[in-house]
């Protein structure tokens, strides 16, 4: 079966600094990869890549077989098929949940306001969310807030989801509900590329784990593997300063 995202040699840099290198990756249907890796290393403009919100300098990305990374690929229509949910929720604050939600649906893809509400909605109750969507946000808890974002990513059914650190500005007692929204998610069956610091959740949610080090990928495989017994020098040096710091 053809991979749902299939990225081919992706080279990014900043102001001369190679950021990713001739990075290869594939994710199959209903597959969930943890992207790990030092402060840098790259996991962030991956993702923002993959989202068309940073154009490559070399390299091609392919979602469902569509080249979308081809200039004359509509950036709005792949987009529509690709969710991504950041570390700060970015939630308007002057606008209710439901407006945030349907913001991008009914503006920029222009859906019909009543079946976009509706899916909404029925992904509001799934999250045990239904009476917040007149809220605004900072009625929320940022474990709230955060859900609301993913549900925001999901309004669209899109094909593949993002997820770049999306526990992390959070209390460690809000991570709990967070975490259990993504395993959910995932066993819908739903394709998700995450960057995440934790490798807890690495292990629980990810079929596979991969470390990133100066924008390549440098191991990959089953979470057991990579985070219980590296094959690399620079993977267990990445793990025994995690392991320090508690979060393994
Ligand atoms: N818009 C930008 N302009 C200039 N440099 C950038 C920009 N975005 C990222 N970088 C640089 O690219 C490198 C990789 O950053 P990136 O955010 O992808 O790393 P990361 O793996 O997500 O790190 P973290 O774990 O801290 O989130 C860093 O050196 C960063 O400073
Ligand atoms: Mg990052």
């Amino acid at each position: 079966m053809s991979p749902v995202l299939q990225c081919r040699g992706l080279r990014k840099t900043f102001h001369g600094s190679v950021v990713l290198d001739s990075l290869d990756l594939d994710v199959a249907e209903h597959e969930v990869v943890a992207l790990i890796g030092a402060s840098g290393s790259g996991k962030s403009t991956l993702l923002r890549c993959v989202n068309l919100l940073e154009r490559l300098d070399d390299g091609t990305i392919h979602l469902g077989g569509e080249h979308i990374t081809d200039p004359r690929a509509d950036a709005d229509r792949v987009r529509r098929q690709i969710g991504i949910v950041f570390q700060a929720y970015n939630l308007f604050p002057h606008m209710t949940v439901l407006q945030n939600i349907l913001l991008a649906p009914v503006r920029v893809h222009r859906r019909a306001r009543a079946e976009a509400e509706q899916a909404a909605r029925t992904w509001l109750d799934r999250v045990g969310l239904g009476n917040r969507a007149g809220d605004y946000p900072d009625r929320l808890s940022g474990g709230q807030q955060q859900r609301v974002a993913i549900v925001r990513a999901l309004v669209n059914n899109p094909r593949l989801l993002l997820l770049d650190e999306v526990t992390s500005a959070l209390d460690p007692e809000l991570v709990g509900e967070v975490l259990s929204m993504v395993r959910e998610l995932k066993g819908d069956g739903m394709t998700m590329v995450l960057a995440t610091h934790e490798m807890g959740f690495a292990k629980q949610v990810a079929d596979r784990v991969v470390f990133l080090d100066g924008g390549r990928v440098l191991e990959q495989g089953p979470p057991e593997q990579v985070l219980g017994d590296p094959v690399e020098a620079r993977t267990r040096q990445f793990l025994s300063r995690i392991i320090e710091a508690g979060r393994l």
